[in-house]
């Protein structure tokens, strides 16, 4: 069993990722929604948080975990490495990397939470793989927001984006990197936004990939289950509205 976590809707990015390349899968998500957004807390809170929901879904049978979310791999991926060592761990980084390979003017814009940029991780991606490109950042925690209310399009989620994304393209950004899962599910707006010339890269399919390298033979019934922390039935209908089909027919709950 491969468990996933966030904070709340956005790791089903990654999820759905998942369950294309390998539907047989069985895959258990939480959604730590009672406590989210993460973005804006320091980075211990969400460390202790992280390792919670990561020991939970150890109890539940997880074989292989899923850190969906930027913001608790910056805060905790070393340490539930360090302290979970029986299983492989895979999270994620802002795709600096093919972002600087990508852009042709040498600047690159990163979307992501105020934590995830306050890490130790974003910088050594930076310091690692930005080469002579220039990263442009922009916290975005409205973005979270929107998306946590099921607001994935329309005039208010258009005009909180082109504040955010046309000052980036001004300064002369050509690849845009998604560094919060949360964000995938505005690609298409963020895209129409920023027009055809800007390249929007999301690193949940690279994820899903290389979970399903390190997980090896996957010998599961493709169970879906989902679990939140909150209001569950708030959660079963936003992962409903993005196309999450889960077995059990309702949504667990996730101890606080
Ligand atoms: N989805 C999360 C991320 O990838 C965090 C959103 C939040 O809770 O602030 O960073």
């Amino acid at each position: 069993m491969i468990g996933v976590f966030d904070s709340g809707l956005g790791g089903l990015s990654v999820l759905i990722e998942i369950k294309m390349l390998a539907p047989n899968a069985d895959l258990l998500y939480v959604a730590d929604r009672a406590r989210a957004p993460y973005g804006n807390r320091s980075l211990d809170e969400v460390r202790s948080m992280s390792h919670e929901v990561a020991t939970w879904l150890i109890q539940q049978g997880a074989e292989t975990l899923v850190v969906a979310c930027n913001t608790a791999s910056a805060a905790a991926l070393d340490s539930l490495r360090e302290s979970c060592q029986e299983i492989p761990i895979i999270g994620m980084e802002p795709a600096v990397k093919p972002a600087a390979a990508a852009s042709e003017t040498g600047v690159i814009g990163v979307f992501a939470t105020k934590a995830t940029f306050q890490g130790r991780l974003f910088e050594s991606v930076v310091s690692d793989h930005a080469g002579n490109a220039q990263v442009v950042t922009r916290a975005c925690p409205e973005w979270v927001e929107m998306v946590e209310r099921g607001e994935f399009a329309g005039p208010d989620v258009d005009s909180t984006i082109t504040a955010a994304l046309i000052p980036m393209i001004d300064e002369g950004a050509d690849v845009l990197v998604l560094g919060c899962t949360h964000f995938s599910f505005l690609r298409p707006v963020i895209e129409r936004i920023a027009g055809p010339g800007i390249t929007v890269i999301d690193p949940a399919p690279a994820v899903a990939a290389q979970t399903i390298r390190v997980a090896g033979v996957i010998g599961g019934e493709g169970r879906v289950r989902l679990a939140a922390s909150g209001d569950p039935s708030v959660f079963a209908r936003l992962a409903s509205d993005v196309g999450i089909v889960y077995s059990s027919g309702e949504v667990l709950p996730f101890p606080e």
